[in-house]
């Protein structure tokens, strides 16, 4: 199939791939708990679990990270990432963090009490997992479109300002002491937020003297986006549209395992020198000192470099083109997927495609096994299991899409691998008739459940007839 340009690098090192046969993965899968999540990497053929820490490194990451500079104290490496973070995102104040849950968990105890409230375009698991254990109630406000898999919105990551609106009538903006916005929206399926709405959300909430942060992981996701379909970007590099979208904000939390293209690490972002200052001593209780937050001095080399790649045209016009296509061959083929595709991943519908087995099964955890006893491809269930119980009623969370996310990793897999996962997700597709149980809890972890949680077939001794 045509349309893919060729990938703008050529391979250096290589890593072996071990292939499986259909019973051995039955076992191990079993043995896992029929979680892919607790599988052992070597049984798996090509890992599509997450784009998070698992791209290619360039061989310019690799020297820069010879000049890491280990100091305790004041590390020079602190100040080449200070200086990358300010040039391309544009925020002052930069405290590292070792990924983007400590950035969230510093931000969460910084400026959440019990009884406050947080608004965002959708949640994320680990994000609002700290929202909550703060005591605040976290309020979707993504616009609705983002909830419909078919719906073919340039920008599902939007905010409804008429959503915002009545939330801070209703709570007070006195109770929201922040918005949570994600650049692009991972659980909507990498769905990006346009600068317009990004300006005017900030614009409603800074007249309300409500703060905005910007969950940044994959900006330069959203960035090119913004240069494909927003009217005004198209002749802007990416490293404008980055700052455009960094700059009606207060404040950022990163997880440089995506767009960075490193392996570990994170930053805040933030322009309060106060909050700053709050943040910092936080820092040095949970993460590690103010200059190097967790990470290794080679970590944050990796990550300033990485950045500077991350903005280059060919190389993030190709990653979404790579992952445009694996939408496209599995849409052609009849496989209900969200449209449009998004920047770092392709969700396949599980409820469309497994409409025989009820949400109260996991459908999509289902199919997520299903797919790795096919061809040996991993994959992460977004739906009923990664959205945990109901902190206050203790009831499951059934958000309206329930897919298997496939991510793909930056720089890892040719076109082959994407080939081979595209063959694999049409037969498994094709044979969906064949998958007649679904999965009920084994073990129920209490936090981020779908990571260690495990499963058994409600039906016999397999998911597959
Ligand atoms: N925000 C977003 C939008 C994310 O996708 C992630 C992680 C985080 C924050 C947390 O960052 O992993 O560095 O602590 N997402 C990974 C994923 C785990 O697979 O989507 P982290």
């Amino acid at each position: 199939m045509s349309g893919h340009p060729a990938e703008p690098w050529r391979v250096k090192m290589v890593e072996p791939l071990r292939a499986t046969t259909r019973e051995y993965r039955e076992q191990a899968i079993r043995a896992a708990g029929w979680n892919p999540c607790l599988l052992r990497s070597e049984d798996v053929y090509v890992d599509l679990f997450t784009d998070s820490g698992t791209n290619a490194m360039s061989d310019r990451q690799w020297s820069a990270l010879m000049r890491g500079d280990e100091a305790y104290a004041g590390a020079r490496s602190f100040y080449v990432l200070e200086e990358a973070v300010r040039t391309h995102y544009g925020y002052e104040h930069v405290i590292p963090v070792h990924q983007g849950r400590g950035g969230e968990n510093i931000l969460s105890r910084c400026l959440l009490r019990p009884g406050t409230h947080v608004a965002g375009n959708m949640y994320f698991p680990s994000t609002r997992a700290h929202q909550e254990l703060n005591g605040a109630t976290f309020h979707d406000v993504i616009i609705d479109e983002a909830h419909d898999p078919d719906d073919e919105h340039p920008f599902k990551g939007n905010v409804d300002l008429g959503k915002l609106k009545v939330l801070i009538d209703a709570v007070g903006a006195g109770t929201i002491p922040y918005l949570s916005i994600a650049a692009t929206v991972n659980m909507a399926g990498g769905q990006p937020i346009s600068v317009a709405n990004l300006t005017e959300v900030a614009e409603l909430a800074h007249h309300h003297g409500i703060p905005v942060f910007l969950d940044t992981a994959r900006a330069v996701e959203n960035a090119w986006f913004v240069k494909q379909r927003e009217p005004g970007w198209a002749d802007r590099s990416i490293t404008d549209i980055l700052r455009a979208l960094c700059a009606p904000t207060d404040g950022a939390v990163m997880s440089a395992k995506k767009d960075s293209l490193a392996n570990i690490g994170g930053w805040i972002g933030l322009r309060d020198p106060e909050l700053a200052e709050q943040a910092r001593g936080l820092v040095l209780l949970y993460e590690g000192l103010h200059t190097y937050g967790g990470m290794a001095g080679r970590d944050m080399e990796a990550i300033a470099q990485g950045i500077t790649e991350s903005v280059d045209e060919d190389h993030i016009s190709a990653r979404i083109a790579q992952v445009e296509y694996l939408g496209r061959r599995l849409h052609t083929a009849g496989v209900p997927i969200i449209r449009p595709v998004g920047g770092h991943c392709v969700c396949v519908d599980a409820t469309a495609t497994l409409p025989h087995i009820p949400r109260t099964q996991f459908t999509a955890q289902t199919l997520a096994a299903a797919v790795y006893l096919d061809a040996g491809i991993r994959g992460v269930e977004r739906g009923g299991v990664s959205a945990g119980r109901d902190p206050r009623t203790g009831e499951n969370r059934f958000p309206p899409l329930e897919f298997l996310r496939l991510a793909i990793p930056r720089r890892v897999y040719t076109q082959s691998h994407i080939d081979l996962v595209a063959d694999s997700v049409i037969r498994v597709h094709r044979h969906r008739d064949r998958i007649t149980s679904g999965l009920a809890f084994a073990y129920e972890p209490s936090h981020l459940r779908f990571f260690q949680a495990r499963f058994a077939p409600v039906r016999g001794t397999s998911i597959w007839d």
